[in-house]
């Protein structure tokens, strides 16, 4: 089995399929100027596909397309009708915006798509306008009712929540999502990148926003999804559905963590918060056969240390601190999150 250097084995694959994205959410790319990916730096759906099937020799048993937002790459179904057929492959996922699921749906599913992860920090639709900037309330909620339509479970919805901004829809998302059948996950607001203009005092801790939900609507902790997802999730006492917490600054989750990223220009990244990849498109698109690129995603996988959100708890917890500005990372667009 295929470790890393703290024996962490490599499971989950997670592949940016665009650095595009018709949002400019402010905790993750609120500029409007952004040098984007040349166009023929972007992986073709064949160079993904085989790229992934070499992942999924090595161990990979779970893949999620993400973006930039991925739906903003044509034809995506088609990706997706090609990664189902990979054998050994038993999750194939999608985290969206959800801004055009409404459309595409329909052909997601019919390719084999089973599951979608979507994007909703509040559901006033003029404080959503404010917070991704361009984006349309109604068209995404249309989004998550079509993909229930269709089939897809489970739904999840992902909301990011920052203090003095959303921390008053924690329970409003906590309603809506119990009532229509999704299962919410918070997530603490993270130091991704550096164009968020990322301060300590917006996180909001994951046991703040327990209590908060707890007030309201009695929890009780199950436990997390998966050993080694980063969701520890909650039952409602009265049986009544879910709720998870994502809460990478408080209770990092690195010692369980099997994920590499892939970004769409073919770069194998080892960490959320890491500044650069390593090349596997170059090898691709330089002849190198399926052995050769086997063999660099194992040297690069078996060499990894990374371990940033641990790290970033024991400095905030120092005499020093933690200065976010300190340390040059890829923008959130650019990975997929
Ligand atoms: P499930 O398989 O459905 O549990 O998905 P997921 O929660 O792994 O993926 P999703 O794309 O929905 O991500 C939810 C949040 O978790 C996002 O804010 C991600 O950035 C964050 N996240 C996912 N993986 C990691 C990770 O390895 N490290 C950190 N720090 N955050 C992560
Ligand atoms: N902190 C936490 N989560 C973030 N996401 C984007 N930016 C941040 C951030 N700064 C989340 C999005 C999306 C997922 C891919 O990453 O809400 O659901
Ligand atoms: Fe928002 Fe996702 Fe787009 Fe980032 S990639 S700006 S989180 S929609
Ligand atoms: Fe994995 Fe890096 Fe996230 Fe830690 S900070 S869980 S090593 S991606």
């Amino acid at each position: 089995m295929l470790q890393d250097a703290f024996d962490r084995p490599i499971r989950d694959l997670r592949i940016s399929v665009t650095d595009r994205c018709n949002f400019r959410c402010t905790y993750c790319m609120p500029l409007d100027e952004y040098v984007w990916m040349d166009k023929q730096e972007i992986l073709t759906f064949s160079e993904i596909a085989r790229i992934a099937t070499l992942f999924v020799r090595l161990g990979v048993s779970k893949i999620r397309l993400t973006g930039g937002e991925p739906l903003a790459r044509k034809d995506l179904n088609t990706l997706i009708a090609r990664l189902s057929l990979i054998c050994g492959l038993e999750d194939l996922c999608l985290t969206t915006n959800g801004s055009l699921l409404a459309e595409q749906v329909e052909a997601l599913a019919r390719a084999g798509l089973k599951r979608v992860n979507v994007s909703i920090d509040t559901l006033d639709p003029e404080k959503f306008r404010r917070m991704t900037k361009r984006g349309n309330l109604e068209q995404v909620l249309a989004g998550l009712f079509a993909a229930r339509a269709q089939g897809l479970h489970p739904i999840k919805l992902n909301a990011v929540v920052e203090r003095g901004v959303n921390d008053d829809d924690i329970i409003p998302l906590a309603e809506f999502a119990r009532k229509q059948g999704f299962q919410l996950r918070f997530i603490e607001y993270m130091d991704v990148g550096n164009a968020n203009n990322w301060v300590t005092s917006k996180v909001v801790p994951k046991k703040e926003i327990l209590q908060k939900i707890h007030a309201h609507l009695p929890l009780e902790k199950f436990g997390s999804n998966q050993g080694h997802a980063p969701s520890v999730d909650y039952r409602y006492a009265d049986g009544n559905g879910e709720v998870g917490v994502i809460a990478s600054m408080t209770k990092p989750f690195c010692s369980n963590c099997t994920r590499a990223r892939l970004t769409a220009d073919g770069r194998l990244v080892t960490c959320l918060f890491s500044l650069r990849g390593h090349d596997l498109k170059a090898l691709l698109r330089g002849g190198a056969t399926d052995g050769e690129i086997s063999a660099m995603i194992s040297k690069v996988w078996r060499a990894r240390t990374d371990r940033y959100s641990d790290q970033r708890r024991k400095a905030i917890n120092s005499d020093s601190g933690y200065h976010a500005g300190d340390h040059r990372k890829l923008e959130m667009i650019s990975l997929g999150g």
